[in-house]
């Protein structure tokens, strides 16, 4: 029987570890300079919340949802993405009593879908979400933080697409507009069968179907951008006057849409690396009336985005490995006496130091050898009354009196 992980899953070796904590740590610095406050959500919710947040004619639900019923009968779901549950916790939590609410977030998300390298069924998400404002401000603020935090993380070729998908009255006319232009295509066959099936629910969801028959369609559709109320449009030039007076370079996309329904206004994406269709390191937008999608009193202006931790590292100029260099102990423990050894370990561990020792049962030579080979600088040996401390580049030996003579040695350098 080989043993394997199921498909689409991924362990992380140390050495990739090491990279996807220097990605969160980036981001979480980034967020701190923005404002942004880390919150926890569950992994699981009821699996209702995303059908109505994320839209029930959408791939990630329809197609890609883990859901499940628990022993007591309930319905649940793994989450396919933080936005939906962040603003769930924003309502149950009256975070929204101070605004604006600004909240950033690492998370697993959950999606059903044909692995490949750079899309998984289990993977990371940073995350940040501001809630409370509908100015163009807070559009601009946090694509500028997504902005800050891709290139601190060396992202290649990083781009930034923009659009706007206008607001529920504009979309009206673009959405009839557009089922008109899609229906000889369905009557032909030429869209896949589940396109052909949403075209009467959520006709802009072929927009963004990979179906080679559905994208070639898409090339003549009618655009959103092109259907604007003033209000949008003059909200989308303000959002982009913003990113220049930021001296944030985007294209304009008049085709781009989203994934997830739940999106008004502003949406935007980040590409990476050599491109291609899991270039996209990130992707946000405006989610006003997402608090009232999922049963909250009102809409509650809002707007984020997500950044995907593996598209990161496959589009990081150096793979991650500039991050990923490995800690070196600053000492080496060498003692025949296990109990010295460890007392010994003890003293330098509580004094901050980063101390090894042997735990395979090694001699006294073979401990030595160890020591060397960690690139540790020094080698500390217990012996009756006090300890013997060696700088493993000099050679250069001196007495300790006690382990903290000996750290103040080592923390000298
Ligand atoms: P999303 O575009 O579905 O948006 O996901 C955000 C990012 O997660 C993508 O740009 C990509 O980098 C990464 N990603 C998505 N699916 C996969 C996958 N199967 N494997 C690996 N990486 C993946 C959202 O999830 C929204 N919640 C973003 C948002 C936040 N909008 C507003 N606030």
């Amino acid at each position: 029987m080989r043993i394997v992980a199921p498909p689409g899953t991924v362990d992380a070796l140390p050495e990739e570890v090491r990279t996807n904590r220097f990605v969160e740590a980036v981001f979480m610095d980034k967020c701190r300079l923005f404002g942004y406050s880390e919150i926890h959500t569950p992994v699981f919710e009821y699996g209702g919340l995303f059908e109505k947040g994320v839209g029930k004619v959408t791939d990630i639900i329809e197609k890609e949802l883990y859901s499940f019923t628990d022993k007591s009968g309930a319905r649940l779901a793994l989450r396919p993405e933080g936005t939906t549950s962040v603003t769930r916790a924003v309502l149950q939590h009256g975070l929204n009593r101070e605004l604006p609410a600004k909240l950033c977030y690492k998370i697993t998300c959950y999606r059903q879908e044909n692995p490949e390298e750079g899309r998984l069924r289990e993977f990371h998400q940073i995350g940040a979400e501001c809630y409370g404002s509908e100015d163009p401000r807070s559009d601009a603020e946090v694509i500028s933080l997504a902005f800050e935090a891709l290139r601190a993380m060396s992202v290649e070729n990083l781009t930034l697409n923009i659009n706007s998908v206008g607001c529920p009255r504009c979309r009206v006319s673009f959405e009839n507009e557009l089922a008109r232009y899609l229906l000889p295509f369905a009557n032909r066959g030429e869209l896949c069968p589940t396109c052909a099936e949403r075209l009467g629910k959520n006709p802009v969801r072929v927009l963004d179907c990979k179906e080679a028959g559905c994208r070639a369609v898409k090339a003549g559709a009618p655009k959103v951008v092109d259907y604007l109320c003033p209000d949008c449009l003059e909200h989308y030039e303000r959002v982009k006057a913003c990113l220049r007076a930021m001296n944030i370079p985007f294209d304009e996309k008049p085709g781009l849409i989203r994934g997830l329904d739940y999106y008004n206004r502003t949406v935007f994406e980040f590409k990476g690396g050599g491109g291609g269709a899991n270039g996209t390191v990130g992707g946000g937008g405006r989610f006003d009336a997402l608090s009232r999608r999922i049963g909250g009193e009102a809409d509650l202006p809002a707007v984020g985005f997500a950044i995907g931790e593996e598209r990161v590292v496959l589009a990081m100029s150096d793979g991650g490995s500039g991050a990923a260099a490995p800690e070196k102990p600053a000492a080496w423990v060498v003692a025949e006496d296990a109990g010295a050894a460890a007392g010994c370990l003890l003293a330098l561990r509580s004094a901050g130091v980063r101390a090894e020792g042997d735990v395979m049962g090694l001699s006294v030579e073979e401990q030595l050898a160890r020591a060397a080979e960690s690139g540790a600088r020094w080698a500390v040996f217990p012996e009756k009354g006090g300890l013997r401390i060696k700088n493993l580049a000099t050679g250069e030996e001196r007495p300790a009196s006690d382990a903290a003579e000996a750290v103040r040695i080592i923390n000298k350098g």
